[in-house]
């Protein structure tokens, strides 16, 4: 038996160096972590149960074939995990790397819990040919089947190349270090030999790239360390799986007892032109620094994220008038019908802070596909079942109104602040329509054709751009002071607990791609 065990420990201890001391020093000088260090920094200290450390690739040695698997806990929840090891042949993916990571795939979907992927690869193993290529393609099956039944998130924690970049884009959430992760189909040698085009790895798929630009990633971190931490927070608002759905029972026990600033009123300018910040208001109605942004960096003109109401995860959409005044596009359409599916997936509850002029205009938008990607908007509100409220905080116009959680395409109860104007589109651009002609006349008489416009607009808004049209025909639920918001939604959100629909049966929807 000592014998046995000792070999065991050899073994082990082979396992536990990886590409050797001399690959993990490079890495350690270069100030980046191993995997098990990640590994161990991402969960609960003493919780990480190890699998498949013995294997290795056939005939060489490549100790657990440039992976590390397991399962452990976070903040005392299952999670499973696996952190690709650069130091064995560059974290490349071959058949026995990739099946260590669909056995950890498939005991997330028994488990019903969390899969977190720390990725870290030069792609597809090159000398392993066509079975690197079935590796992937097990992975990215098993990433659909997995999605929207547990959370998988993606730690992009250096280079994720080819095969590499897919299957965190095909998992819910993509966390990006700052000069460390880099993702792409193939890097800038293969780019300047193919296209002619001299780029460097960060500017061709640095983290900065995928959270601004490309919007792959969905949080942007400075260092490892804190994009660690970063994923242990979002855990905390996520259920363990879609079956979860008592995952909040505990949840008054993380309200905060101190005072909610109520100060709605005050953040929204009187002007109605004037832009403001509405993470200020999603702070006004969220518990006290309960506000987790979601894809902060990219179009930023709409504020997707978490917050806490009465201890409760909540998924918040709001129009941002601080960016494009808050208009519609076609980024800010993806990103929010893809925040949207995923609360649907998870039930997690919806609340939406609208002020919207609109879709935004022009040849560009509408030539790169803005129905197409507009459609998408639409598409998720009128599919969820969750409990869906909507706030309107002042402007709520045109096809902006109807698709972002209008009681027509699916919310459950749509509050208006006093300052809400619902209407086919704003005072001045319906001024110009509606009287083209008497507008015509004074100019060509010489009046003050900005006196009339100014005078027909304000009529426009007290008629028409107002809660109390929309009011008078049940459109909206009731018109409520600023200062009754939180209290209103989170009675709302509680009436809606067991909320039920049925919806025909069919195999799938097709969403607008
Ligand atoms: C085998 C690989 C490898 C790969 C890296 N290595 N990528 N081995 N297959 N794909 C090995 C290197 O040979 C090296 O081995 C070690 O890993 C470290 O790599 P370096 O190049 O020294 O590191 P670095 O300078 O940091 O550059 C990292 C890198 C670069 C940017 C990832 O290695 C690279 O460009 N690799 C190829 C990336 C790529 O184009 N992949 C696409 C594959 S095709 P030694 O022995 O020297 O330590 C693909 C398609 C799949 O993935 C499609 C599925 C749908």
């Amino acid at each position: 038996m000592k014998e046995k065990i000792i070999e065991l420990e050899s073994r082990r201890e082979k396992a536990l160096l990886c590409g050797g001391e001399a690959a993990i020093e490079k890495r350690h000088a270069k100030g980046l972590l191993t995997a098990r260090e990640r590994i161990e920094l991402l969960v609960d200290a003493d919780s990480f149960r190890e699998t498949d450390m013995f294997v290795h690739k056939d005939g060489d040695n490549a100790p657990g074939d440039g992976v590390v698997c397991g399962t452990a806990k976070i903040g005392g929840k299952n999670v499973c995990v696996f952190a690709q090891d650069f130091t064995v042949l560059g974290g490349s993916l071959g058949l026995r790397h990739a099946r260590k990571i669909t056995k950890i795939q498939d005991l997330a979907a028994k488990m019903r819990c969390p899969i977190i992927g720390i990725n870290d690869s030069g792609g597809a193993r090159i000398q392993d040919g066509v079975d690197s290529l079935c590796g992937y393609g097990e992975i990215f099956y098993r990433n659909t089947l997995l999605s929207g039944l547990v959370p998988q998130i993606s730690v992009v924690m250096g280079p994720c190349a080819g095969g590499a970049a897919y299957s965190p884009a095909l998992t819910d959430f993509v966390f990006m270090v700052d000069g460390v992760s880099k993702m792409f189909l193939t890097g800038p040698t293969v780019v300047e030999t193919v296209m002619g085009e001299t780029i460097s790895q960060e500017d061709l798929g640095g983290a900065r790239v995928h959270a601004e630009k490309a919007g792959t990633a969905h949080f942007f971190a400075e260092n490892e360390k804190d994009c660690l931490a970063q994923v242990r927070r979002l855990l905390e608002y996520l259920p363990q799986s879609a079956d979860d759905i008592e995952f909040d029972k505990d949840a008054r026990s993380r309200v905060s007892t101190d005072d909610f600033p109520n100060n709605i009123a005050s953040i929204l300018p009187s002007d109605g032109k004037e832009p403001y910040d509405v993470r200020e208001v999603v702070k006004c109605v969220a518990d006290k620094d309960s506000f987790l942004e979601v894809h902060e960096m990219f179009a930023p003109n709409i504020v997707c994220g978490f917050i806490r109401m009465n201890g409760e995860t909540v998924g918040v959409v709001a129009n941002q008038p601080n960016y494009l005044a808050g208009a519609l596009d076609a980024d800010a359409a993806d990103k929010a019908s893809r925040f949207i599916r995923f609360c649907d997936s998870f039930n997690i509850p919806l609340l939406t802070l609208m002020d919207v002029p609109g879709c935004l205009p022009g040849v560009d938008g509408e030539h790169s596909g803005a129905v197409r990607h507009g459609a998408k908007l639409f598409y998720a509100y009128a599919e969820a079942t969750i409990p869906m409220i909507t706030v309107v905080l002042r402007k709520a116009y045109g096809g902006g109104y109807v698709a972002l959680g209008s009681r027509h395409i699916g919310a459950d109860y749509v509050f208006c602040l006093p300052t809400a104007e619902i209407a086919v589109m704003g005072p001045e651009s319906a001024v110009s329509v509606l009287y083209h002609k008497e507008i015509k006349a004074i100019v060509e008489a010489g009046g003050d054709v900005e006196a009339f416009k100014k005078e027909k607009a304000e009529e426009y808004r007290r008629e028409y751009a107002n809660p109390y049209e929309a009011g008078a025909k049940g459109y909206i639920d009731d018109v409520v002071d600023p200062k009754d918001v939180r209290s209103r939604v989170i009675d709302a959100f509680a009436s809606l607990k067991g909320k039920k629909v049925e919806r025909p049966n069919k195999k799938h929807g097709l969403t607008p791609a």
